[in-house]
């Protein structure tokens, strides 16, 4: 799809989504059945839009049952009506709901981002491997007075990708396993963090201590799984989120961003999961090749 008729797109739903709230406000202020209709109408026109855009393309999600992975998973299917997802979950019981609302879009193959099987059960969908891999794997933090903190999973991020990397290598050398429909390899796109960047400083002055010795071990797993991202001649984006926050999206007119190695860096105190997830969702998914070819094999950090 061609990014002019992709702004196209956009234009036709802002202009949908700004006569609705003229109606709503001038002509037919106490009327909100027919707003609610109306505002149906246009969310049934964006997700049309979007299928017709992509029919055919099929995702992988790894991280998919918490924080920015989940929203992401819920605002890809909701943004869509045709395409395919594989959510890998530990536990599936956390997609149980979102695969009774979708249950043609979404398939969950319960399993472990380490355990190779399951992993290559997520990364092929009908007989083909998917196109883009999306994976927002993260390690739980405990705290404590006492030990401070902590995690019982210290090197998931990287050993995570290592995973998903081999996996997709066998699949491909695999002649029973169709490429993915787009013709291209499988892409790659992951969660990382602001606070690892060889380029000088990329968080606020009041976050290091917190960035710099309290949450050293995920950063540690976050660099070592770019490194092995670098390594690989596969596409990659790796996506730098500021501090994450679970409050209400802000829009993607609040979102800046800033790649690594590249112009002024943006420096920011936190960003909402729904927000990082939106970014995702429209720049390096819905909005299809162009933003791949901007940001492939680089780092972007999100903030507001
Ligand atoms: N928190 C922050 O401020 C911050 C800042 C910058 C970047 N990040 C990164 O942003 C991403 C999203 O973070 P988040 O806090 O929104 O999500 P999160 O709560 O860290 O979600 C982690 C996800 O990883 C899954 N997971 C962990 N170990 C797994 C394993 N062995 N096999 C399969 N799945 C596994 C979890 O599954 P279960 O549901 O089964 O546990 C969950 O779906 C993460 O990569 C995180 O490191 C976080």
């Amino acid at each position: 799809m061609h990014s002019s008729n992709l702004l196209h797109c956009h234009d036709i739903q802002h202009q949908y989504n700004t006569y609705f709230f003229l109606l709503h406000t001038h002509l037919c202020p106490k009327n909100t059945t027919l707003l609610l209709l109306q505002l149906e109408a246009a969310k049934d026109i964006q997700t049309s839009f979007y299928s017709k855009m992509f029919p055919d393309s099929a995702y992988a999600i790894f991280g998919g049952t918490a924080g920015t992975g989940s929203l992401f998973l819920k605002q890809y299917l909701q943004a869509t009506s045709t395409g395919h997802i594989n959510a890998l979950a530990r536990s599936p019981g956390k997609l149980v709901e979102l695969k009774q609302s979708y249950p043609k879009k979404l398939s969950i193959v319960k399993g472990d981002i380490r355990d190779l099987t399951t992993v290559k059960q997520t990364l092929i969908h009908e007989g083909r491997l998917v196109d883009t891999v999306i994976s927002s794997i993260g390690m739980v933090i405990d705290f404590s007075l006492k030990k401070g903190f902590a995690t019982p999973d210290s090197t998931i991020c990287h050993e995570g990708t290592v995973s998903i990397l081999k996996a997709l290598s066998e699949l491909e050398a695999d002649p029973a396993i169709l490429p993915p429909s787009s013709g291209q390899r499988t892409k790659l796109l992951v969660l990382s963090t602001t606070g690892i960047s060889d380029y000088g400083r990329d968080i606020p002055y009041a976050m290091i201590p917190l960035y710099h010795y309290l949450l050293a071990t995920p950063h540690r797993d976050k660099k070592n799984m770019e490194k092995v991202l670098e390594k690989s001649d596969r596409e990659w984006i790796a996506i730098r989120p500021s501090f994450l926050g679970n409050y209400e999206a802000k829009g993607m007119g609040s979102v800046r961003w800033s790649v690594e190695g590249e112009g002024e860096v943006a420096v920011g105190y936190v960003i909402n999961r729904e927000d990082v997830a939106g970014w995702i969702l429209e720049k390096c998914v819905l909005d299809g090749e162009k933003n791949w070819r901007r940001w492939g094999g680089k780092k972007v950090t999100l903030t507001y």
